[in-house]
């Protein structure tokens, strides 16, 4: 009888933890940031979603000079004229398939993504994940960049996107209830 018994709770234990790990989203909060902000604001996100941090990091990092948005010859300027640059990227390698959802953070350069953001999205397999964007700014809204990865990339599974100039309890609240 107890032998019976054993057998019975042992296997609603098993119910109960197939059910958490169903409803427990393996999360990643990716992000490309050059100057902080996007970093402080994928920080609070990942705090509050328990998701893992990963930042995206160019093979050559950008100088002061490279970010000059004034100078038409900067790195930054080049590369965003240039619809197909993809600056190649280094840091250490992510796997992609350990995560459901990823949040996938940058600042607004141009009105659009930073080129190594396509580089990521490219490397990678998202099939069968949502991609989750946030931006920082310093003032432009993040609809363009968002209508060109979709358009870029038909196949990934967008979720919600939002800019997030509001500090880091703004983001925080945000990404719990994007992910509920
Ligand atoms: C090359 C470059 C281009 C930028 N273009 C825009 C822009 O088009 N619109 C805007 O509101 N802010 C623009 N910014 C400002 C950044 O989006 C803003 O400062 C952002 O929060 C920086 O994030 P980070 O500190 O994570 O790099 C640009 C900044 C750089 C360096």
């Amino acid at each position: 009888m107890s032998l019976i018994c054993f057998s019975c709770s042992s296997k609603a234990q098993k119910q109960t933890a197939d059910i958490n790990a169903q409803s427990d989203k393996r999360i990643l909060v990716a992000y490309f940031s050059c100057t902080g902000t996007t970093e402080k604001t994928a920080d609070a996100i990942g705090k509050a979603v328990g998701g893992k941090l990963y930042r995206i990091t160019p093979a050559e990092a950008y100088t002061s000079a490279d970010l000059d948005w004034n100078n038409k010859a900067s790195r930054s300027s080049v590369e965003m004229t240039t619809e197909n640059s993809r600056p190649e990227l280094g840091g250490e390698q992510i796997d992609i398939e350990d995560y459901d959802v990823v949040f996938l953070g940058y600042p607004i350069w141009w009105d659009l993504c930073p080129r190594p953001v396509n580089t990521f999205l490219e490397k990678y397999d998202f099939s069968g994940k949502t991609v989750i964007l946030f931006a920082t700014s310093g003032g432009s809204s993040i609809t363009n960049s968002v209508k060109q990865l979709k358009k870029l990339y038909p196949k990934i599974v967008w979720g919600e996107s939002r800019l997030l100039n509001g500090g880091v309890k703004q983001a925080g609240e945000w990404a719990k209830q994007v992910i509920e």
